[in-house]
């Protein structure tokens, strides 16, 4: 369990460039300027001010004369943000109205065969109306776009939606005509960025909604991109590369610069898009899991909740450590990554005639002939040496060159390390993972390349250092697709339990998240080296990032199909409908280890989209569901008022609980010393089918914990709301973590939550 201790993780959303670099934010000096974001009670403005903006102005003048208005919020949040010194801020505290100042952060930004792995087909036939042009529109808060992709390509799709408020914006090599009936918005955000004194260089950096980088037009083209028949990178992944929701509208937002976002400029963009009325939001983004209160993105999403905006944000990269999810907050879908049941096999032959499995993105011929292979710890050009990571210049030519290089995973992106074994002279690399990770990433690489896991790396440095003259081939194999089992939980893939809130289960979902291939931007290489020449219109990259983008794309296909149901309807029904079982029965597995997954894991399960459009039931929430739930969390009136920009008070005799938020799943926290312990969880449910009889089952792996439901059999109207009690009860004062889950069925749909049991969990968490 000392995994619990690590409480704060920084983590990397995309895995492409896997280096694990944290955010460490130099305190400001005494009169250094640094971003603030402050909070202010809109209702408390004196009524000489006719503008909510000349007040926000004068309150930040009357504590600095030098002090510049970065943005006014009114959307995401009532409030500003502004560059200040700690005496301003001090002093701003103090002003009437103002709730809360809270630091700006920088954030990182942590599919060809996925819709047929998803079964899009067959949705293709059951609801036809969602391959054509619908009024759902997907905003995304990313790196931006390349608008000439086809994945943006308009054609036969219906007039802009009339409900769109928002707009094209001109800058540097984007303007008005780039936008079309696919790609309707493209808005870019910057002050934060540049306050923040990461520099934008302007010749490699459009300031415009244009994507230098890719990650933006991977994310958006995979939630809702058009078809684009014989898609490939290289000849990997062929086939039609479309979007999840293909019929949905693209909103870009622009908010990622050279891999760092700033959160008053993600505010800046969550409350444009708020007033242009986009259906669904999408942040392939994060940090640490903080408080709610402290964290922006989860206040913003909190007023985009309240209208009626889904908030899909990526769980992490920082699995597979336990308590590493982020985008926590209970009005935020947070979406862990899984493999799809395609990949890249290649191997290794060694000269003692044996093979190693691996993948490879390797375009072009393989290495079939033997030639020399040595390890690079044993080829380093300093002489102190005996460094395996493959460092820029680190390798001596004359002992690489002609030969294969072992390098070891880590510090710098993996294709840099091709390019250093490249440059040095040598003709091939293994890539191999290091620590225990037996989850190898399929990468471009500039020279024929294989990753590895960790075990095969060890056991082919054994057979380099015990053989004089070690040798070897590399043998790229091309896509496989059939791939058994499938999924598995990705190895990087963030997990719960949820370090704020255990009694929230998260992640609450995984969709296909490694090796994904999308568009991309022409800006930039494949392997993201400056100087690899190459220019691609599809990359594959993996990452929670490129999950999020699945589910926000599933979520605007329900929303065309259900136009009236809430954001929380529509996670349930992706939640309760998901599956965490192979056709064999067999749960599935996680690539971590290889044993089974549990909910920590993969949450409520695999996403299952045919079955998410009809699921029977749903377990929705309304606005006063969640305040009732910021007065469990006993929150102070400023804090409700910060999170929900308005006046709300906590009705002393009421007794609000943190178990009966209308969530789908089940976090059940004994926090006992010794005795029998009794937790409740009040749920209702909301009949979206047909009128029927639906009977409770339970199954649970915690020998120590007796579980009730009450009552065991509802009979629903059509639209009706019923509720239920469930009841765990446990003698035990302390246990192992445990799992379980509860089932609602009528014969023909069943109706899943996940069940997780954890034991004086707060308690450890606060060591
Ligand atoms: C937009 O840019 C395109 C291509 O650079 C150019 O042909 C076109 O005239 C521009 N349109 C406007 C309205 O500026
Ligand atoms: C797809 O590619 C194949 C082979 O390059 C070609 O024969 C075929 O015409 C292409 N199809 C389309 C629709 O472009
Ligand atoms: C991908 O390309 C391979 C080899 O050219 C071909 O056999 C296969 O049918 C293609 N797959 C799809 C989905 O087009
Ligand atoms: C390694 O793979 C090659 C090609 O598939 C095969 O010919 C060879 O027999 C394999 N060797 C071993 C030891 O499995
Ligand atoms: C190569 O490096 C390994 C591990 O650092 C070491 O054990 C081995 O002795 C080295 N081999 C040679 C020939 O230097
Ligand atoms: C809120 O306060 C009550 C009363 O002090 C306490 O019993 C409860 O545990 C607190 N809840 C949380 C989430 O801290
Ligand atoms: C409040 O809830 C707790 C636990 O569910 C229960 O034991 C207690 O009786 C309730 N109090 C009131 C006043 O309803």
């Amino acid at each position: 369990m000392k995994t619990l201790k690590k409480y704060f993780i920084v983590t990397l959303f995309v895995i492409l460039v896997a280096c694990d670099i944290s955010l460490a934010r130099t305190k400001n000096s005494e009169n250094e300027k640094i971003t603030y974001i402050v909070h202010v009670s809109k209702p408390r403005m004196p009524t000489i001010f006719n503008h909510h903006s000349i007040w926000y102005q004068s309150i930040l003048k009357s504590i600095s004369n030098s002090a510049e208005m970065l943005y006014t919020y009114d959307n995401a949040i009532h409030g500003f943000s502004a560059s200040l010194t700690i005496e301003e801020v001090q002093l701003l505290k103090s002003q009437t109205g103002v709730l809360k100042v809270t630091m700006d952060k920088n954030y990182k930004l942590l599919t060809t065969r996925t819709p047929k792995f998803l079964g899009l087909d067959k949705i293709a036939n059951m609801f036809p109306t969602t391959t054509i042009s619908s009024d759902v529109i997907v905003g995304l808060l990313d790196t931006g776009v390349w608008p000439e992709s086809k994945s943006f390509d308009d054609t036969g799709y219906g007039p802009i939606p009339s409900s769109w408020k928002g707009k094209c914006e001109t800058g540097t090599n984007f303007n008005t005509s780039n936008c079309n009936k696919k790609l309707i918005g493209a808005r870019f955000y910057s002050k934060g960025v540049k306050a923040s004194m990461v520099s934008i260089d302007e010749t490699k950096e459009s300031l415009s909604p244009r994507d230098d980088d890719g990650h933006g037009t991977h994310t958006a083209s995979t939630a809702a991109g058009s078809p684009v028949e014989n898609a490939s990178l290289f000849g990997y992944a062929n086939g039609t590369a479309r979007g999840m929701a293909i019929g949905a509208r693209v909103a870009v937002y622009k908010v990622c610069w050279k891999d760092t976002c700033s959160v008053s400029d993600i505010l800046a963009a969550m409350d444009q898009a708020i007033a242009d009325q986009v259906n669904i939001l999408s942040l392939s983004l994060g940090g640490e899991a903080i408080d709610y209160i402290e964290d922006n993105i989860a206040i913003g999403a909190f007023a985009a909740m309240e209208h009626g905006i889904l908030v899909s944000c990526a769980a992490g990269n920082s699995g597979p450590t336990s308590l590493s999810v982020t985008n926590v907050a209970p009005w935020i879908t947070t979406v862990g990554a899984g493999t799809l049941d395609r990949d890249f096999p290649a191997y290794v032959n060694l000269g003692n005639g044996k093979n190693y499995s691996g993948v490879s993105l390797y375009k072009g011929s393989s290495l079939p002939h033997t030639v020399p292979f040595i390890y690079a710890g044993n080829a380093s050009s300093d002489e102190g040496g005996g460094q395996g990571l493959c460092f820029p210049y680190s390798l001596a030519p004359e002992k690489v060159a002609g030969k294969i290089v072992l390098c070891d995973r880590g510090e710098i992106s993996r294709a840099q390390k091709g390019n250093t074994v490249k440059s040095a002279g040598g003709l091939g690399m293994v890539l191999a993972n290091v620590g225990t990770g037996e989850e190898p990433t399929a990468d471009v690489h500039v020279l024929p390349a294989i990753s590895v896991g960790f075990t095969v790396g060890e056991a082919i440095k054994k057979y380099l250092f015990s053989n004089p003259k070690p040798t070897g081939t590399i043998v790229v194999q091309g896509t496989k697709i059939g791939i058994e089992p499938s999924p598995v939980v990705a190895q990087f893939s963030s997990r719960g339990p949820n370090s704020i809130n255990p009694q929230i289960l998260k992640p609450d979902l995984i969709a296909p998240g490694v090796s994904i291939l999308a568009a991309y931007t022409r800006n930039k290489s494949p392997t993201s080296l400056d100087s690899d020449p190459r220019r691609v219109d599809f990359n594959i990259i993996s990452g929670t990032s490129m999950a999020c983008p699945h589910v926000s794309g599933l979520a605007a296909l329900i929303k065309s199909v259900h136009p009236d149901w809430s954001p929380a309807a529509i996670r349930s029904a992706l939640m309760t409908t998901a599956y965490t079982n192979y056709k064999n029965g067999m749960t599935l597995l996680d690539s971590a280890n290889n044993k089974p997954a549990t909910p920590f894991d993969f949450g409520a399960g695999h996403v299952d989209p045919v079955l998410a459009l009809n699921p029977g039931l749903v377990y929705d929430l309304t606005v006063d569901d969640y305040l009732y739930f910021l007065c469990a969390l006993n929150y102070t009136a400023d804090d409700i008022e910060t999170m929900a920009r308005r006046k709300y008070t906590c009705d002393p005799k009421k007794n609000y609980s943190l178990t009966n938020l209308n969530y789908p799943s089940f976090g059940v926290v004994f926090e006992i010393g010794n005795g029998v312990k009794e937790i409740k969880h009040m749920r209702t449910l909301t009949n979206v089918g047909a009128a029927g009889t639906y009977k409770v089952s339970i199954k649970s792996d915690a020998p120590s914990v007796k579980i009730s439901v009450e009552p065991k059999v509802i009979s629903f109207k059509k639209n009706e709301k019923k509720s239920y009690i469930i009841t765990f009860t446990t003698s035990s004062s302390k246990s192992a973590q445990s799992f379980g889950s509860l089932e609602w069925s009528n014969g023909k749909t069943i109706v899943r939550s996940p069940i997780a049991f954890s034991w004086n969990l707060r308690r450890k968490v606060q060591e």
